[in-house]
Formats: C-alpha cells, structure tokens, sequence
C-alpha cells in the first residue's frame, strides 16, 4: 500500500526572521527571504500619517525610544534604532524591499484607521502589478479585518485567534477568510479537519522547536510562522 505524500505546508517568517535579526526590520525581513521563507509576516501600527512595522504598542522592548508609540511624532519615530541601527520601516519601504519575491502577511495591530490605510497602500501596490493574492492581511481585531475587506476584498484575510471562540469557524466563514492562524497551543487534530472541511487553511504562529514543527507537519496543518524559517524549511517538504 503506497500513502500519499503530505503536501508541503507554507513557511511564514515571522516578524521577518526575528530569530536572526532584530524584529520588524527590513534586515528581518531580508534574511527570512534569503533563508527561503515563502511567505514574510509583519506587524503594522497606524500612527501620524505613517504605517510602521512594530509590535509592541510602546517602544521600550524593540527601540531605543521610550514610551507609547503614539505618543512620538513620525519624523522622532524615523530617528529611533530598532537594533543594530536599523531603522522602524513603513509598510511601502518594507514593500519595496520585498520586491514580489515572497508573499506578505501584513498583520494590523491598531484599530485606529490602520484597515484603511493598509488598503489604500496594498491598492497601489496591486495596480502596479502586485498580485492581490499574495497579500494575506489578517488581525486579531476581526472588525477591523471586516473593515478591511469592505475596502480591498481581493486581498485574502487571516483570521487570527489565540484561543478557540464558540463560534470560530462562523467568525472566520463571515469574514471570508481565507486562513485560521492560530497560537500552536490551540491546535489538535479535530481543528484541523474542521478548518479543512470549511475550505480554510490553518497557519500556526510561533514554532521555533524541530520536534514541534514535525508534528504540526504530520497532524496536517498548512504552514507555520517561524522565527527561524530554515528550522521549518527542512521539515516543510519537496519545493513548491
Ligand atoms: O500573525 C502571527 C503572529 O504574529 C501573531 O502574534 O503577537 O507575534 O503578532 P504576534
Ligand atoms: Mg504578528
């Protein structure tokens, strides 16, 4: 009896590779695609005109400035070291840098006009030849993620979930989204074949351990969020 290949799951690098780089920055962002990452994940806030990759709401843990992000005007914020002298990038120098070569999860994490925003920008993106699909927007904040689809619907959604809701998959099916990302605690078998049975793909963020990452792999999930994305590429299966 022969069993059917697993099919490669999607390896996402998460923050860029922030396991090799400081978080958030384009040199996170460039060492996941040289380390071979399908896909890149980053968080953007919305703050004073400007989309910066951050994820902390305050500055203290990833920069050397203090205090709420919010609290700090764009042109102080562009001054900051995010580590190692990088900068905190906006969302169009981190696409620009990217260049089409991975697909892009861009994560929102603020609620104040952020939807909006990222949709205005993907837009320009897209018309200039970026294909809407590899963008996966997605967010913990699914109103905002609704907000977004009323606004750019091409663009696919991740719903994300750290934690298992009632009505997970109801959530998930009137957002359209296309993924379930969900923290690795949550995920057992009996999700994954719900996930699959409904036509969505189960993304599982953070996975940084060999062992887990086999097994995530054997259970059957669909990609998993790295902060080493080589560590997931040898377990991910042949290239695509
Ligand atoms: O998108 C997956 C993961 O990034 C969500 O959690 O806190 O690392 O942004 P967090
Ligand atoms: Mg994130």
């Amino acid at each position: 009896m022969t069993t059917e290949p697993l099919p490669r799951f999607t390896v996402i690098g998460h923050r860029g590779a922030r396991g090799h780089a400081p978080e958030n920055t384009l040199l996170s962002i460039d060492t996941a695609i040289r380390l071979g990452a399908d896909w890149v994940e980053f968080d953007v806030q919305h703050h004073d005109g400007e989309l910066w990759l951050m994820h902390d709401l305050t500055l203290d843990r990833t920069t050397n400035g203090r205090g709420p992000l919010r609290a700090h005007a764009a042109d102080s914020l562009r001054r900051l070291d995010a580590g190692g002298g990088e900068i905190i990038p906006t969302l169009p120098e981190a696409l620009d840098l990217i260049e089409q070569r991975v697909g892009v999860n861009v994560e929102l994490k603020s609620w104040n006009g952020c939807a909006a925003a990222v949709a205005a920008c993907l837009r320009d993106y897209i018309a200039d030849g970026w294909p809407a699909d590899r963008f996966l927007v997605s967010s913990f904040h699914l109103p905002e993620l609704w907000e977004f689809k009323q606004l750019l619907p091409e663009v696919p959604l991740g719903a994300l979930y750290c934690g298992v809701p009632l009505d997970w998959a109801g959530l998930a099916a009137e957002l359209g989204a296309q993924t379930l990302n969900i923290s690795g605690e949550f995920v057992d078998a009996r999700l994954i074949a719900d996930a699959h049975e409904r036509g969505l793909r189960l993304y599982v963020y953070t996975v940084n351990d060999e062992a887990e990452l086999r097994a995530l792999r054997q259970m059957g999930v669909d990609g998993v969020f790295s902060d080493y994305p080589e560590r997931a590429l040898a377990v991910a299966g042949p290239a695509r």
